[in-house]
């Protein structure tokens, strides 16, 4: 378990962004995001596709540089070499080698990150359910195991911060519900977690939930607290109520609210 997070509520925050931006161009794809998000707690990222989540989080990990404003995880100002074996990032797209079965990509992860032995290994496949599955040339997986190998080497070496990038897409329903009870025990370890997601019952499993369109911070709170801001009984609606509260701010995302 990450040991190195502060209890919540307590302590600086876990992740800082101070007016950050990233154009592509003309395209403000992140633009001025500014907030803190607190040690140990789940934060869902939650808008359409082009609103800039997938960007804000490659700004967050360090692998995005910032047009403009600042990012720090852990107290030190991002792109940071140090940060990276403290960071778990799962990307959109899977980063696992598909020539290489699924255990020497976890092997080959938890070297990356300084990990040695075999127990961080077994003790993440087993998490994904695919300690039976070690052997298996990568590329032959499903969509689905695919996503959970993914999973298991974006936290193989235990980092405080993790970024999930929309990780259940493709994951079955109970195993889904599986990879959420492993988040809260992450969580509740000290990691900071920031899920970026489209599917609403997913949306209330988290602390708090930062609603993104045309790459700004539309509205943030827990689900309950959006809900009743918005006067909705719906998230879907309670987005759509607050989107249309920003209309004229230059729409850099497709129409619409969440899938
Ligand atoms: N490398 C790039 N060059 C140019 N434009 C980019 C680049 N990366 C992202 N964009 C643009 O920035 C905007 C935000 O993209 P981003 O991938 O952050 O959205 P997203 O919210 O993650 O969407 P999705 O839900 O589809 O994953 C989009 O309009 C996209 O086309
Ligand atoms: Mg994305």
């Amino acid at each position: 378990m990450p040991m190195d997070a502060p209890p919540a509520g307590t302590a600086a925050p876990a992740i800082r962004a101070v007016g950050l931006q990233k154009s592509f161009g003309p395209l403000r794809a992140v633009d001025d995001v500014t907030f803190d998000l607190a040690p140990g707690r789940i934060y869902g990222l939650l808008g359409p596709n082009g609103s800039g989540k997938t960007t804000l989080i490659r700004l967050l990990t360090g692998l995005a540089r910032a047009t403009a404003g600042t990012a720090e995880v852990l107290g030190a100002r991002m792109p940071s070499r140090d940060m990276l074996a403290r960071i778990g990032y799962m990307t959109q797209s899977d980063g696992v080698y598909p020539t290489l079965s699924v255990g020497e990509n976890a092997r080959f992860f938890a070297s990356m990150y300084g990990v040695s032995g075999d127990a961080a290994v077994e003790e993440a496949l087993r998490i994904v359910d695919l300690a039976d599955r070690r052997s298996t040339v990568t590329g032959t997986l499903s969509g689905g195991q695919r996503r959970r190998l993914s999973l298991a080497c974006a936290i193989i070496h235990r980092p405080p911060v993790i970024f999930l990038d929309e990780p259940t897409v493709g994951v079955d329903p109970l195993l889904r519900v599986q990879f959420w009870g492993y988040f809260r025990s992450l969580a509740q370890a000290g990691a900071t977690i920031v899920v970026s997601s489209h599917v609403m019952d997913e949306a209330d499993r988290c602390d708090e939930l930062l609603f993104v369109r045309a790459g700004r911070i539309i509205a943030r709170g827990s689900g309950r607290e959006l809900r009743d801001r918005a006067g909705t009984a719906a998230l879907e609606d309670a987005f759509v109520r607050f989107a249309g509260d920003t209309v004229d701010s230059g729409d850099a995302s497709d129409a619409g609210g969440p899938r």
